[in-house]
């Protein structure tokens, strides 16, 4: 097995370059399941999550082809089941669009529960719920969601909760369901954009993607399409926090600081300048980190998925500040391990009061989800001392050749195997 090494204390000075979106990648590349005839993807992200869905695709029968590390054509017309089995989705969330791609295609779907990182209860009951409104009965047998219909037909499908995944799973089914679908209070992030963007290139008809209201016209046939995906708008967040969390100085390169402003805020809040360009920020920060409160909310709210790496500079800001989560029940499991570090930190279910502190130190931790592994890389990175990273196979799934990209900026960092003696099962 492999864990991180970090020597503390470098600034991170320089470039960088951010990858195309997980989050996007992951419900696009499904999507193709819809096409008649072969789509080529530009500025796929290289990272775990993304091979795992293209390979469940090689295993339903597509053809797919890499034509360099970042572009990838998918034929799915060879495909010729619906039917997708535990080994396949146990290790991904996003797996569950196949329901909606699959229901889209063949009017069903078998699809086995998925995996994916473990914060809290993750339902799909508003996954359910929409497909039933469209026309499907959906239950979920054996572990698996077995959804099916005679033909889907349009509905108006309202979101009692801002659900990016059920968005997007009725956007899948709704784009050849006869008639109109109308999704309220939908979820409004880059990627459900991107994705209705990718549709339409295919043909679809969806309007409204990015506000509260999406109207989807079905269509018979869709065809294949060329398409880039957009930057990773929590990858590129990730390094503007490690660079003000450092005291650096970095270009943050291939971004949309439109999707950028929630996280730009809160960092300047914090004392970080950041400045704008065309498709660039630069973040730098040369005075003390103060404090500030943060509440994670649906788009355009500050992202949950950023939640953990703000709060790494909020244990080392001057004073207190406060994190309230507003999305996800259970996602400050990473404190403990932010805490072994020496930060001062307590929770009460959905909300943690960081005492800042001079300094954090070294310590063995681990990543207990992808966005807490890239938490405790921002602790490492920031203390004096050396941290050890296990679990890392978390942040493998959502950030591009990050050992890289960090050394690139002046980290001390580097993977080192070890041989796993505790023999406990990872978490998540
Ligand atoms: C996606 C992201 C994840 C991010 C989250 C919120 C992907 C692959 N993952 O996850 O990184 O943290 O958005 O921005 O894009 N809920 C229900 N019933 C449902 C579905 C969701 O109650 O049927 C609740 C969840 O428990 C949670 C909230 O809605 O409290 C938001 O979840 P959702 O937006 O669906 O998250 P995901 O799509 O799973």
């Amino acid at each position: 097995m492999e864990k991180l090494v970090i020597h503390g204390g470098n600034r991170l000075t320089g470039e960088v370059e951010i990858s195309g979106a997980k989050n996007a990648a992951v419900a696009i590349i499904p999507a193709t399941l819809l096409a008649q005839d072969v789509c080529r993807i530009e500025n796929i992200p290289n990272i775990s999550d993304v091979v795992t869905m293209v390979r469940i695709l090689s295993n339903m029968g597509a053809v797919v082809r890499y034509l360099n590390k970042h572009t990838i054509e998918i034929d799915t017309r060879p495909v010729n089941s619906y039917i997708v089995p535990h080994e396949m989705t146990k290790k991904l969330r996003a797996s569950y669009y196949l329901i909606g791609a699959l229901l889209g295609r063949y009017n069903r779907a078998k699809v086995s529960l998925p995996g994916g990182c473990n914060f809290g209860v993750r339902p799909i009951d508003l996954h359910i719920k929409g497909f039933e409104l469209l026309g499907a009965t959906a239950n979920v047998e054996n572990a698996m969601i077995v959804a099916s219909a005679d033909h889907l037909t349009g509905a108006s499908v309202y979101m009692d909760k801002v659900s990016v995944g059920a968005t997007i799973n009725v956007m899948l089914a709704a784009v050849k369901a006869r008639g109109l679908t109308i999704i309220e209070n939908a979820a409004k992030e880059p990627h459900i954009v991107d994705l209705a963007n990718f549709l339409n290139a295919m043909g679809a008809d969806v309007r409204g993607a990015g506000t509260d209201v999406i109207k989807i016209r079905g269509v018979t046939h869709l065809h294949g399409c060329e398409y880039s995906i957009i930057p990773d708008q929590i990858e590129a967040g990730t390094y503007m926090v490690a660079a003000a969390a450092t005291k650096g100085d970095v270009l943050v390169k291939n971004v949309i600081p439109k999707h950028l402003e929630s996280i730009s805020a809160k960092l300047v809040e914090c004392g970080a300048q950041v400045i704008e360009y065309d498709d660039a920020v630069r973040v730098r920060c040369d005075g003390p980190l103060k404090r500030c409160n943060l509440k994670t909310m649906p788009h355009p709210g500050f992202p949950t998925d950023m939640q953990p790496q703000m709060s790494v500079i909020l244990a080392i800001a001057n004073g207190t500040s406060l994190v309230s989560e507003g999305v996800w029940d259970n996602r400050f499991r990473y404190v403990d391990q932010l805490i072994r570090m020496g930060a001062n930190v307590q929770v009460d279910g959905t909300i943690a009061v960081f005492q800042g502190v001079e300094e954090l130190t070294g310590a063995p931790v681990r990543a207990d989800d992808l966005r807490a592994g890239a938490a405790m890389i921002i602790a490492g990175l920031v203390a004096r001392g050396t941290t050890e990273i296990e679990d890392i196979i978390y942040i493998d799934r959502g950030y591009e050749d990050y050992v890289e990209k960090l050394r690139d900026l002046g980290a001390d960092i580097y993977r080192k195997e070890f041989r796993d003696d505790h023999n406990q099962p990872a978490a998540g």
